[in-house]
C-alpha cells in the first residue's frame, strides 16, 4: 500500500528504478538475489535453476534496475513499478473455518 493509503502507489520512493552505471561490453546482472556483489552476477545463483541477466552495451552507460521487485524482466526495470496493484477478490480467500474435531474417548 502506498504512503498516502492507495493500494496503486509503491511502498516508497526509494521502490521505483534506479540507475546503474555499467562499462561497454557484456555484463552479468544478478537475477536470483544471492550475489554478494550487489546487482552484478557473482555466480551465487549455480543450482537455482536461473540465469544471470546479461546486458548488452556499445558503448559505457546507464541502465535502469527493478527497485521496487515487480519487474518481468529482473533486475532490469520494465516500468512494471508503475502499474496498479490489482487485488481480486479472492486473493485474500480462504477456504473458511474448520471445523471442530470430533471428540474422542480421550479429547471429550
Ligand atoms: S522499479 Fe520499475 S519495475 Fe520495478
Amino acid at each position: 500500500m502506498g504512503g498516502d493509503g492507495s493500494m496503486n502507489e509503491p511502498d516508497d520512493a526509494a521502490s521505483g528504478p534506479q540507475p546503474l552505471e555499467l562499462p561497454a561490453g557484456l555484463t552479468f546482472l544478478c537475477r536470483c538475489g544471492r550475489s554478494r556483489q550487489g546487482w552484478f552476477c557473482d555466480g551465487a545463483h549455480l543450482g537455482t535453476g536461473q540465469l544471470a541477466r546479461e546486458v548488452l552495451l556499445a558503448a559505457p552507460g546507464t541502465v535502469q534496475v527493478c527497485g521496487c521487485g515487480r519487474s518481468r524482466h529482473y533486475p532490469l526495470c520494465d516500468g512494471s513499478h508503475g502499474r496498479a496493484v490489482v487485488k481480486r477478490w479472492w486473493m485474500g480467500w480462504r477456504w473458511g473455518p474448520r471445523a471442530a474435531p470430533a471428540p474422542t474417548p480421550e479429547h471429550p
